[in-house]
C-alpha cells in the first residue's frame, strides 16, 4: 500500500477529510473537512496569518468568491487560464497532458520532460505514451479553460467562481492604498477558497476542485525594491533547485544571483522555510525550484516555487511571483479607472510580488510528512504532529466514568481550556485505546485522571511520541504541557 492510501484510510477513519457529497457517489476533487482536519486546517490558517500578516504589520481582507467575467479578462484568466488536454482516440478518456507526460516520462527516462507546451504531442509521439486506461493512442493536445462559469442576476452578467483569491485584491487596491495613508509599501493578504475545473483530478487533496488559498500581495515602488527587514534574514540558507540540480543557497546569493527578482522575493522564501519545518514538512523533503522562462504564468516575470516530495511523486505548494505591475495595469485599461498612485512626486503603477499557497496540499504533505507506521512498541500508526498544528494540543481521560473521576477530569479539562490550551476529553473505552486513538489523531499529551487525582491532586500525564508516563501535580500540568511545546521550538 501506498503512503498516500494509507493516510487517505486514516484520513477516513478519523475523519480528517472525506469525499464531499458521499450518498451521491462523491465527484472528484472535491473534499470536507471533518471535526479533526478542520481543527488542523485552521491552525495551519492561523499560523499562516501570525507570520505572514500579523507579525509583519500587513493586513487582511475578505473578498467576493464570484467575479464578474470583465475583471478576469483583464487578468487573462479568460484568455489563458487553461490547462493543456490529450484525449484517447479509442475510449475517449480526458487526461491532464503537462503533468501525465511530466509522470511518464519521468518514470520511462529518469528526467524531467522539457516542460514546453509546444512540444507535448512530439514528446507523447516519441515517448510512445499511451492512454492510461485502454493504451489507446491520443489525439493532438488541446486547451481548456479551467474556470467555473456562472452568471449574475439570472445569468444577465457573466461571472466565474474566482481561479485565485489574488484578483479580489488588486480590485480593492485604490481603497486599500487610501486606508494604509497613500503610501508604499503595502501588503495585502487573504485566506479564501478558490475555484479550478480540472479536468481528471486523482491525487485527492494536492488537486482539487474547490480549494483554500493563503495569498499576500506586496506592493511597492518598484525603483526601490529592497526590503527593510532583509539584513535580518540575508544569511539564512535554503535549497534550490536550478536547472535539475539543487545547491544551498542563502537569501542574499538569491538575489546576487538574480535567481530572486529581488529582496522581497527573497525575504519572503526565508519565511517560508521556516513556515513549512514550524508545521512538520521534512526539511530534506522540501526545496525551492526556479521556474524556467518557459514555465512562469502569463502575468509573472519570476517565478519560485516550493515542491515537496510525497508518495505522488513532488507537489507544488507554494508559488511565490513577481507579478510586477501587470494586473494594476490590466485593470486600468479595462475599468477605465487609473489605478497607478501618486508617491515621492511621482506618478507610478505599483509592482507586485505575490506569495500563495495552497492549504490543502500543504495539509496532506504535513500528513504524509508527520505519519508514522507501527512499531514494536505502538501496535498503532499515529501522527508525529508539532504541537502548534496537532488538533488538541492534550487530551483529557478519566480512568472511569464514575465515583467523581468524570467530574474532575471535566473540571481540570476546563481550567486547561481557560489557559488558552486546545483540550480534548474522552471517556469511553480502555484507557490503552484512548491512548492509541489519541495518537492517531496527533495529539502531543495526554492526562488521565483516577483515584490518586482525587486523594493527591495529581495526575498521569503521557508523552505521545515515546509512551512514557510520569504522575505531576494538577498545579503543574499547564507549565509542563507549555514547557514541553516550547521546547519542542514551537510557540503555542
Ligand atoms: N495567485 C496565483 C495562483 O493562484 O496560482
Amino acid at each position: 500500500m501506498q503512503l498516500h492510501e494509507k493516510i487517505f484510510e486514516l484520513a477516513l477513519k478519523r475523519s480528517f477529510f472525506f469525499p464531499s457529497n458521499e450518498p451521491y457517489g462523491g465527484i472528484g476533487g472535491f473534499y470536507d473537512y471533518g471535526p479533526v482536519g478542520v481543527l488542523i486546517k485552521h491552525k495551519i490558517e492561523n499560523l499562516w496569518k501570525t507570520m505572514f500578516i500579523k507579525s509583519e504589520g500587513f493586513h487582511e481582507v475578505e473578498t467576493s468568491i464570484i467575479t464578474p467575467e470583465p475583471v478576469l479578462e483583464a487578468s487573462g484568466h479568460v484568455a489563458s487560464f487553461g490547462d493543456p488536454i490529450v484525449e484517447c482516440t479509442k475510449c475517449k478518456t480526458t487526461v491532464r497532458a503537462d503533468t501525465f507526460v511530466e509522470e511518464v516520462h519521468y518514470k520511462m527516462h529518469g528526467e524531467r520532460w522539457d516542460g514546453k507546451l509546444e512540444s507535448l504531442d512530439k514528446t507523447i509521439e516519441e515517448s510512445k505514451i499511451k492512454c492510461p486506461k485502454c493504451k489507446g493512442d491520443f489525439g493532438p493536445t488541446f486547451m481548456f479553460n479551467l474556470m467555473f462559469k456562472t452568471g449574475i442576476g439570472g445569468n444577465r452578467l457573466p461571472a466565474y467562481a474566482r481561479p485565485e483569491t489574488a484578483q479580489g485584491i488588486f480590485t480593492a487596491f485604490p481603497r486599500l492604498f487610501k486606508n494604509h495613508g497613500t503610501k508604499l509599501p503595502m501588503a495585502i493578504g487573504q485566506v479564501g477558497r478558490s475555484y479550478r475545473n480540472e479536468i481528471s483530478p486523482r491525487k485527492g487533496l494536492v488537486r482539487m476542485r474547490e480549494f483554500t488559498q493563503m495569498e499576500l500581495e506586496y506592493f511597492f515602488d518598484p525603483e526601490s525594491d529592497g526590503f527593510e527587514k532583509f539584513g535580518k534574514v540575508a544569511a539564512e540558507k535554503m535549497k534550490i533547485g536550478i536547472n535539475n540540480k539543487k545547491v544551498e543557497l542563502n537569501a542574499k546569493e538569491l538575489v546576487e544571483k538574480k535567481l530572486a527578482p529581488n529582496e522581497i522575493m527573497a525575504y519572503f522564501l526565508v519565511r517560508e522555510w521556516e513556515f513549512y519545518k514550524k508545521v512538520g514538512i521534512k526539511i530534506e523533503q522540501m526545496y525551492f525550484r526556479v521556474l524556467d522562462a518557459n514555465e512562469i504564468p502569463h502575468y509573472s516575470k519570476g517565478n519560485i516555487d516550493m515542491e515537496v516530495e510525497t508518495s505522488f511523486g513532488l507537489v507544488e505548494t507554494i508559488g511565490n511571483a513577481y507579478r510586477t505591475d501587470f494586473d494594476l495595469s490590466q485593470h486600468t485599461k479595462v475599468s477605465g479607472k487609473d489605478l497607478s498612485v501618486f508617491v515621492e512626486n511621482r506618478r507610478i503603477m505599483p509592482h507586485v510580488v505575490e506569495v500563495s499557497m495552497g492549504v490543502d496540499r500543504l495539509f496532506f504533505c504535513i500528513l504524509e510528512h508527520c505519519y508514522r507506521d507501527k512499531t514494536k512498541e505502538k501496535d498503532w500508526e499515529w501522527f508525529d504532529f508539532p504541537p502548534i498544528i496537532a488538533p488538541y494540543h492534550v487530551a483529557v481521560f478519566p480512568l472511569m466514568k464514575k465515583d467523581g473521576l468524570d467530574e474532575k477530569a471535566k473540571e481540570i479539562a476546563d481550567r486547561l481550556r481557560e489557559c488558552g490550551l486546545d483540550v480534548a476529553y474522552r471517556d469511553s473505552g480502555s484507557i490503552g485505546r484512548r491512548y492509541a486513538r489519541n495518537d492517531e489523531i496527533g495529539v502531543p499529551y495526554a492526562l488521565t485522571i483516577d483515584y490518586d487525582t482525587l486523594e493527591k491532586d495529581t495526575v498521569t500525564i503521557r508523552y505521545r511520541n515515546d509512551g512514557k508516563q510520569e504522575r505531576i501535580k494538577i498545579s503543574e500540568c499547564e507549565t509542563v504541557i507549555k514547557d514541553n511545546i516550547m521546547k519542542g521550538k514551537v510557540a503555542i
